[in-house]
């Protein structure tokens, strides 16, 4: 008779390997070759988010946000220049089964408009091919209602969501797999200021209840200032500054003098003035 298998140690530090920061942007180029010429975006570009924490990316418009967000869901390659995601290189995670370890939210990321709400949350694990039906539609209605919609929205087409409603399905499928990083592109773009601040109500949530690192790029102030641990600023080609409003709105520089001093700035930091940056 065979002897049974040793059973394996507990988690064993190779096993769940633990870094302290969940992404580290070393030295990035990246240049797009024209026959008009090279466009610099991004030039020796350096960012760390640590784990735990939900860092917000704001710049001007064509800056390269989305360009990071994709490179660091290892979609595109830089040109140059080191991205570890979780403690492994970013090319890594565009193979199949990335979506255990990062969530994305695309900018214009639309759902699938042929799919109900559930099966639209469903997709990702669904193309994973290895789980049955019931229990990816199990693991989908946990999620759905994780993020504020109610089962009755389970059959309802895309076209037939209001826009905060499909931000929060979009959000659902990006959490299917329970990735430990979300990455979310604008997500507040597009919706009224009560769908806006509740969602950012559920993003922060959501933070706090499943632990994950937020890397969020948007515009909008009152988001930005709701949800944020720390702020990035990418202008002239690379992070310019890194940390709390406070210290961001120290630093001198068109854009931030734009942003968090125009009128719509002060407005929002008055408004989120003492409860605005979480510690
Ligand atoms: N595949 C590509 N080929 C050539 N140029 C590109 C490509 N992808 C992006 N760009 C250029 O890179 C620059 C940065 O684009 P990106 O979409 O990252 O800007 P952004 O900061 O997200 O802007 P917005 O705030 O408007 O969303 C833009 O000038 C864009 O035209
Ligand atoms: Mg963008």
């Amino acid at each position: 008779m065979n002897a049974p298998p040793e059973a394996p140690p507990a988690a064993t530090p190779a096993a769940t390997p633990t870094v302290a920061n969940a992404v580290e942007v070393e030295k990035l180029w990246t240049v797009f070759r024209s026959p008009q010429g090279d466009a610099v975006v991004h030039r020796d570009l350096d960012l760390t988010v640590a784990r735990g924490e939900t860092l917000s990316i704001v710049g001007g418009s064509g800056t390269g946000k989305t360009v990071l967000l994709r490179q660091i869901l290892g979609l595109e390659t830089p040109t140059r220049g080191r991205i570890t995601v979780l403690g492994q290189p970013a090319a890594l995670m565009g193979t199949r089964g990335a979506a255990s370890r990062v969530g994305m939210l695309f900018q214009h990321g639309a759902l699938f408009s042929a799919f109900n709400v559930l099966e639209n949350i469903a997709f990702p694990l669904r193309e994973l091919r290895t789980l049955p039906a019931a229990l990816i539609r199990d693991a989908a209605l946990v999620k759905l209602q994780m993020v504020g919609l109610s089962a009755k929205d389970a059959t309802k087409m895309p076209s037939d969501l209001s826009g905060g409603m499909i931000k929060r399905a979009a959000l659902a499928r990006a959490l299917i797999m329970d990735p430990p990083l979300l990455l979310l592109d604008e997500p507040t773009a597009g919706l009224d200021p009560e769908s806006a601040d509740g969602f950012s109500e559920l993003l922060c949530s959501l933070h706090r209840e499943l632990k994950l690192t937020v890397v969020m790029v948007t515009h909008d102030l009152d988001t930005l200032l709701a949800t944020s641990s720390r702020i990035a600023v990418l202008a002239d080609q690379h992070v310019l500054v890194t940390g709390t409003a406070q210290e961001v709105m120290a630093t001198p520089h068109p854009f931030i003098e734009h942003f968090f001093h125009g009128a719509r700035g002060r407005r929002a930091t008055e408004l989120t003035a003492g409860s605005a940056i979480i510690p």
